[in-house]
């Protein structure tokens, strides 16, 4: 099924849907149909998109203003979806940042709060929400994973690319386990993307170093999403390049690949995405 009939709606919950990919996430499955539940902390990002996809839709959005550094947001949601009567059927795990720098010098709450919203959080809500999709047969989860969960780890962002990992196992698994429920989990990996993500890591100037042929725009990242969960695939990495540098991290022996990752760190700073 790649389209929703009008009489049979079916609804997203996208977290990180205020910005960046997760915004256009939730205007692709707007644009497919589905009715969405939005979770961010900047709920005012999340009013006017809501506005938006209505008008351009007919889209109906619950709007859930909420940090998911808090460790009972899995519980609140799943309470105030059911209050409001709302089933998810598809269910977009998109929110994350990056700590910049080196592990031993940030405060460990940092750290804390981010595996908080990029590993327990994603973990809480496929537990909480895939065996409901299994029961009532139909089910799309994207884990919004990175190619650097394909990269050898490096000095610098230690738990981004650590977490990053863990979502592309975890879906792998989650797709087998469900393989038979019409539940597609897909972990998406996308590499170097326009969006806000790194003002808010803070090396912008960094990073616009790269070659434009290694940036995407989020729209086509959040298209090639929505067909990659829909066709069932575990794993989708964006982006010709960013496969073929997969590929080469995979093949490759791994001592070189490592002193290449150092020499770039060298070059370009302590990674961050
Ligand atoms: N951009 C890239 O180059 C790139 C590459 C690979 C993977 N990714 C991944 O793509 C995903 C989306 O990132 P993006 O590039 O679209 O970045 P972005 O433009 O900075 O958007 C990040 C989203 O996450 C939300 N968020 C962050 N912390 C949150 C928290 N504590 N509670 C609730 N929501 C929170 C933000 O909303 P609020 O601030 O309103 O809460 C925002 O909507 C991330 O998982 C990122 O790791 C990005």
């Amino acid at each position: 099924m790649t389209q929703n009939s009008p009489n049979q709606r079916r609804t997203a919950l996208i977290t990180g849907a205020s910005a960046g990919i997760g915004r256009d996430l939730a205007l692709v499955f707007a644009e497919k149909g589905f009715d969405l539940v939005l979770v961010a902390r900047r709920e005012e990002r999340l009013q006017a998109l809501a506005q938006e996809v209505k008008g351009k839709f007919d889209t109906r959005s619950h709007i859930l203003a909420m940090d998911l550094t808090d460790p009972e947001a899995g519980q609140k949601i799943e309470d105030n979806l059911a209050a409001a009567g709302i089933t998810i059927d598809a269910l977009i795990n998109n929110a994350g940042y990056t700590v910049t720098g080196l592990f031993k010098d940030s405060q460990w709450q940092d750290q804390a709060d981010l595996i908080q919203v990029m590993v327990t959080s994603v973990a809480d809500f496929c537990h909480r929400f895939a065996p409901v999709m299994a029961e009532r047969g139909y089910g799309r989860i994207i884990n919004v994973s990175s190619l650097a969960g394909h990269l050898p780890g490096a000095a610098g962002g230690t738990l981004y690319a650590a977490s990053k990992s863990f979502l592309i196992k975890m879906s792998e698994s989650l797709s087998l386990e469900y393989v038979n429920d019409n539940v597609h989990v897909t972990a998406l990996c996308p590499g170097f993307t326009y969006s806000e993500f790194h003002d808010v890591a803070g090396n912008r100037s960094e990073v616009s170093k790269m070659p434009n042929i290694l940036w995407m725009d989020s729209m086509t990242v959040a298209r090639q999403a929505y067909e990659a969960v829909m066709a069932g695939k575990p794993v989708y990495i964006n982006g010709r390049m960013n496969r073929f540098v997969a590929l080469l991290a995979r093949l490759l022996p791994q001592v070189p690949v490592r002193k290449l990752m150092a020499r770039n760190q060298r070059n370009a700073g302590p990674r961050a995405n």
